[in-house]
């Protein structure tokens, strides 16, 4: 089967042979995959010594075939993968053994994949293949971050800086979903102007003044994944007392913290990653329910993974890049 592989030092197309389900595991055959930022980082990651490793950890396809032990899962099923491996239930933090799929263990850019049984879902029926395909990794963590960690309500407003990126278009519609208040900066005009199409209250350039602009507002959450670029600037723009939950650093990953402010502030500080089945299910149900659609920034075929990589780079999309492989 066809695959797009990272191999000593080098991305590439690669024959790679079929998967086989062992005991408990599934052969899903993808339609669709979903690149994340993750996946740029690997490479460097991996080094120049390592051999092929598929690349990838969002998918969605049908299942081709399931090995013994499989209950509940059959060949045929269209499914939508949970690349958060081996964290099933609740938790402050993931367990022992979690690890996200597409490194070290064979990921979704793939015209094939194996994988436990566990790590599949029934794909929302009112998607497309790349709106399935694109979804797990980003709507998963922006859902943990803003629901479980941010614990957003409605009657509350939060600020998301970097307005562009995957995980935050999912964020500005799960938190218009319910209702609270969402303020948005992007260092694009045009982006600006599809966050607030996507239903984002105020806009606001990245380069701009933001307490002067937001000097009438009363933000009780921060979700920033920008990282150095933005930290301390989202935190001057909190109010006192207020969350702001981190799950990414795309700038920089280390940020200078003045602690009396901090303190003085009573600032709360919430790190997250990824998320429980338990979450992602709850995720799906919320997709569903309000017949939420991911934001589809650009299709790139599987024989072009490299075009999509190279566009990723830039950051010039507003919203996911998909792999159509089917
Ligand atoms: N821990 C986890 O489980 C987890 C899961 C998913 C993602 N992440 C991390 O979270 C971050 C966001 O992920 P993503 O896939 O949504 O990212 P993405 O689609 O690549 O978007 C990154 C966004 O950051 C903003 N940005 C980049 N450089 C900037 C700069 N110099 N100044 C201000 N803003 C800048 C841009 O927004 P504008 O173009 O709108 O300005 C850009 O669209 C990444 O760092 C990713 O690795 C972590």
């Amino acid at each position: 089967m066809k695959a797009f592989v990272h191999e000593y030092g080098e991305m590439k197309l690669k024959e790679m042979k079929e998967p086989i389900a062992g005991e408990g595991e599934v052969v899903v055959s993808l339609h669709a995959a979903g690149l994340n930022r993750r996946d740029l980082g690997l490479p460097n990651r991996r080094g120049s010594e390592a051999d092929a490793l598929i690349l990838g950890s969002d998918g969605a396809g049908t299942i081709d075939s399931v090995g013994v032990g499989v209950n509940g899962v059959t060949v045929g099923d269209e499914v939508i993968i949970n690349p958060a491996l081996r964290w099933q239930d609740n938790s402050d933090a993931p367990p022992q053994g979690f690890d996200i799929l597409g490194m070290p263990d064979n990921g979704t850019f793939a015209e094939k994949i194996v994988l436990s049984a566990e790590q599949v879902e029934p794909k929302p029926a009112h998607l497309s293949w790349d709106e399935a395909g694109v979804l797990a990794l980003s709507a998963l963590t922006g859902f943990r971050a803003l629901f479980t960690k941010g614990e957003i309500k409605a009657d509350e407003t939060v600020f998301i800086p970097g307005a562009g990126s995957g995980v935050a278009t999912y964020l500005i519609s799960f938190a218009k979903n319910i209702g609270a208040k969402v303020i948005v900066t992007s260092r694009s005009e045009d982006k600006r102007k599809q966050a607030k199409e996507l239903g984002a209250d105020i806009v606001l350039d990245t380069a701009s003044d933001w307490p002067k602009e937001l000097v009438n507002e009363t933000i009780d959450l921060v979700i920033d994944s920008v990282g150095r670029a933005t930290f301390n600037r989202s935190l001057e723009v909190l109010k006192k007392g207020g969350r702001i939950v981190v799950f990414g650093a795309t700038t920089e990953d280390n940020v200078e913290l003045n602690l009396r402010a901090f303190f003085y502030g009573q600032y709360r500080l919430i790190g997250t990653t990824m998320g429980s089945r338990q979450e992602l299910r709850a995720m799906l149900e919320h997709v569903e329910n309000y017949n939420m659609h991911p934001v589809v920034d650009s299709i790139f075929s599987l024989d072009n993974a490299q075009g999509a990589f190279d566009y990723l780079r830039e950051a010039n999309q507003f919203g996911k890049v998909a792999l159509r492989i089917k």
